[in-house]
């Protein structure tokens, strides 16, 4: 991944990506952050890159020719199609849906301001996103630039080591982290939570969950409102399950994944909520097929959202329609088709999703 950072303090970029985890993915090539002054593109002799506002009024304007011509070079440098991401408040607040998005970039171009700002024509012209990083005005882009470069990085195959996942974050969910503990056992009379030391993956799982719901409605309740329990249910071919398990995995980490080829679910009552979201995933059927009809004969929801996703090879059974009349609302295109057999396909997917969720909640 390649990041082409255009501002008027190529220090301060410079030494912050150095460290830490960027650090060692710049050092292993994973990513490179090559840092463009503006200032080699001033137009005149002292390299001056501001002027006064026209209209009068406090401060400095950046010139809107350095500008263009840095944002030229980093394209020289990155690929014509590159985007070209303005930091500044006057935007929607980076999450990490958009994270994800920009990291199915190969390049991306950040434009750091200063001063009151960049003439708007300039802007107009080449910017193609518009990013900030909180309801704060800071001094200058570069701190906003960094924060996106350490945010998308993570999810560079290799930045993160083998037991890490960028995925697997809680955020992910909409839910903030649940708390973590280490040794000692006991610390300033404090125990560690009885249930850590017991061993049982399934109930550990279970009250992190719990934990991170109970810490989000306490810190974060916009959050809370926006989460939706992944329920995924796949049929027909196995490629189609296992499809299901990497986009549900790729969607959050309380998935549940089932398999509605068996009779036996076919047959238990399946009510879901409001709060859950369903994700269909079908693959090609054979000849025994029951059809959706009866497939879905004891599945119901409560206006509950589903997503449609159907292998290119698998014929149209009505689900959608079924789905529909059984209190399920469809989101996205009816039947969404894509390649089973690629995680580019399930990662754009899982992102096409998130931001539909995202824009559900808005
Ligand atoms: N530049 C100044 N303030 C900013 C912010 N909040 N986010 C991104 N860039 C900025």
């Amino acid at each position: 991944m390649k990041f082409e950072v255009l501002t008027l303090f190529p220090e301060m970029i410079g030494q912050a990506v150095r460290t830490s985890v960027t650090g060692r993915a710049v050092k292993n090539g994973l990513i490179t952050v090559d840092p463009v002054n503006i200032r080699d593109f001033s137009c005149n002799r002292h390299m001056r890159v501001d002027d006064y506002p026209y209209g009068g009024g406090a401060g400095m304007v950046m010139e809107p020719e350095p500008v263009f011509r840095a944002v030229a070079e980093a394209k020289r440098r990155a690929g014509e199609n590159t985007r070209v991401i303005y930091l500044t408040p006057q935007a929607e607040v980076l999450t990490q849906t958009k994270v994800e998005e920009f990291a199915g970039e190969s390049a991306l171009i950040l434009l750091c301001g200063h001063y009151e700002g960049i003439d708007e024509r300039v802007l107009a012209e080449t910017v193609t996103d518009y990013v900030s990083i909180g309801d704060y005005v800071l001094t200058g882009g570069e701190l906003g630039a960094l924060v996106l470069i350490d945010a998308v990085s993570r999810f560079v195959p290799g930045v993160l080591g083998n037991n890490e996942s960028a995925y697997f974050e809680s955020l992910q969910d909409n839910l903030l982290e649940y708390p973590h503990y280490t040794r000692p056992e006991t610390w300033h009379g404090k125990k560690v939570p009885e249930i850590l030391l017991s061993g049982d993956h399934g109930r550990v799982e279970e009250w992190r969950h719990g934990q991170s719901l109970i810490r989000t409605k306490e810190r974060r309740p916009d959050l809370l409102r926006k989460f939706r329990r992944i329920h995924t249910i796949w049929y027909g071919a196995p490629e189609a399950g296992e499809a299901a398990e990497a986009l549900t995995g790729a969607l959050s980490r309380f998935g549940i994944v089932e398999n509605y080829n068996r009779k036996t679910l076919q047959k238990r009552k399946n009510s879901l909520t409001g709060q859950d979201l369903l994700v269909l995933v079908s693959g090609r059927t054979g000849g025994d097929d029951p059809g959706a009809a009866a497939r879905f004969r004891n599945l119901s929801g409560a206006r509950t959202s589903f997503f449609l996703f159907a292998d290119e090879t698998a014929e149209d059974d009505g689900a959608a329609g079924i789905l529909q009349s059984r209190g399920f609302c469809l989101r996205g295109a009816d039947r969404m088709n894509f390649s089973f057999r690629s995680d580019d396909a399930v990662r754009k997917a899982a992102l096409a999703i998130r931001n539909e969720l995202d824009n559900m909640a808005d």
